[in-house]
């Protein structure tokens, strides 16, 4: 069993590749996309992390996926859904780290932010877990300023549940879980 390729209306979501570190490089090395995200990298951090952005447990299905336009194949950035690191993973692989929870995170191109993508994107991740994989829920850590990120945490029905551990810091923290998950999809 391979990462499944997700679709939304204006997407295709497939499994990150070793071909899209172009566009690691570009996202990561980045000051303004990476502001709430731990800070921009050095191309040689980012080229040395390759393994942990390819690593994958495809029977939890966690990993990360590049988003894709249907109409001109254009990648506007990734989703991930994979253990919450208590540490800073500082290039470790994130599944030796001791975990909190499962987090749902994305990071996507300037030039692609305020369209809705990142909502639209995550949204089939949440129906993924919840009724294939059996998850009772998802959570996700930000930057307390990251307005934007929690923007669209709120959007895809995820509450404020306190500040918790998270990448070596403590972190406000939003989660869903499966009940509220089909409740809202039900309404
Ligand atoms: C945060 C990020 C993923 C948002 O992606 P996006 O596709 O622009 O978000 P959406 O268009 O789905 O926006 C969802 C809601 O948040 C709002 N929003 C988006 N960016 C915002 C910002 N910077 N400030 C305030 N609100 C914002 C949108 O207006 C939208 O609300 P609306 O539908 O009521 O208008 C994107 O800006 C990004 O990649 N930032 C850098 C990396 C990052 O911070 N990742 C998150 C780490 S936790």
């Amino acid at each position: 069993m391979t990462l499944p390729t997700l679709e939304t209306e204006r997407f295709f979501i497939r499994p990150l590749q070793e071909s899209d570190l172009d566009l690691m490089l570009e996202m990561d090395t980045d000051p303004e996309i990476m502001k709430h995200v731990g800070g921009a990298m050095t191309e040689e951090e980012v080229r040395s992390r390759l393994p942990n952005y390819l690593h994958r447990d495809e029977e939890k299905i966690h990993g990360q996926w590049c988003i894709v336009s249907k109409t001109d194949g254009e990648r506007h950035g990734l989703v991930l859904v994979k253990p919450m690191p208590v540490e800073e993973p500082n290039g470790r692989l994130f599944d030796t780290i001791e975990a909190s929870g499962i987090e749902i995170g994305y990071r996507l191109r300037k030039t692609s932010w305020g369209k809705g993508i990142a909502t639209e994107a995550s949204e089939p991740f949440l129906a993924l877990q919840f009724d294939e994989v059996g998850l009772d829920r998802l959570i996700a850590c930000i930057d307390p300023e990251n307005n934007g990120s929690q923007n669209v945490l709120k959007k895809l029905g995820m509450r404020y549940i306190g500040e918790t551990p998270a990448y070596g810091l403590i972190l406000p923290t939003f989660e869903i879980t499966a009940a509220e998950w089909r409740a809202a999809r039900n309404s």
